[in-house]
């Protein structure tokens, strides 16, 4: 499984680093063809979309603009507060661009949904969503994600950019973790 230093923490390998690659170069070749002759400015979710945004990147073959956003997370718990705070707001401007955002992981969609909104505002060309995940029957907002690699079940993952307080990040597969891990994590 190749989870190096933490191997006796993950239960079980959802998603292994093969399928994410082969499922990653297949969106990027669909975003390169459905943006052709378009400038596209790509931005991503901090801190978990940076993996894939990495990744997705080296397979968009098209010049290509970056920015980020830091919104706030879970931090140590596994559950979403519903509340969203912006962290770190874009460095430009995204009016008249053709913007695709990209996210880690769509739970309730709540943070997506207000990424979005708050976007809108802003008034860019377009603006569509890539994400690596989408959890399965736990969407609280109807939510139109035009580039999604995995559909998963509603449990917790951690590994290609997801953390679970903070660590994990740098595993390249998505796995589940052992419930020591979170008794640990609370005594
Ligand atoms: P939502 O607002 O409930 O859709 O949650 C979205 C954000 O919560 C993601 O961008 C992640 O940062 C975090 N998140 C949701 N599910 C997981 C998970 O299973 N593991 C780690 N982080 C998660």
């Amino acid at each position: 499984m190749d989870a190096g230093a933490y191997a006796n923490d993950i239960e079980q390998v959802l998603l292994s680093r093969e399928e994410i690659q082969g499922r990653v170069a297949e969106l990027g070749a669909r975003i390169t063809a459905d943006y052709e002759g378009l400038d596209l400015l790509l931005i991503g979710v901090l801190k978990g979309a940076f993996v894939l945004m990495a990744d997705l990147s080296r397979h968009i073959g098209l010049p290509l603009e970056f920015d980020f956003m830091a919104v706030s997370s879970y931090g140590a718990a596994t559950q979403t507060s519903g509340v969203v705070r912006i962290l770190k707001d874009l460095d430009h401007e995204i009016a008249g661009k053709h913007v695709l955002l990209v996210e880690d992981i769509v739970d309730s969609g709540l943070t997506l949904s207000y990424l979005l909104k708050n976007l809108r505002t802003r008034r860019p060309a377009s603006l569509e969503v890539c994400a690596l995940m989408q959890k399965n029957d736990v969407q609280q907002v109807p939510l139109d994600i035009k580039y999604r690699a995995f559909d998963i079940p509603p449990v917790f993952v951690v590994g290609y950019g997801l953390d679970f307080g903070e660590r994990f990040r740098n595993l390249p597969f998505v796995g589940t973790l052992r419930p020591e891990v979170y008794r640990d994590a609370v005594t």
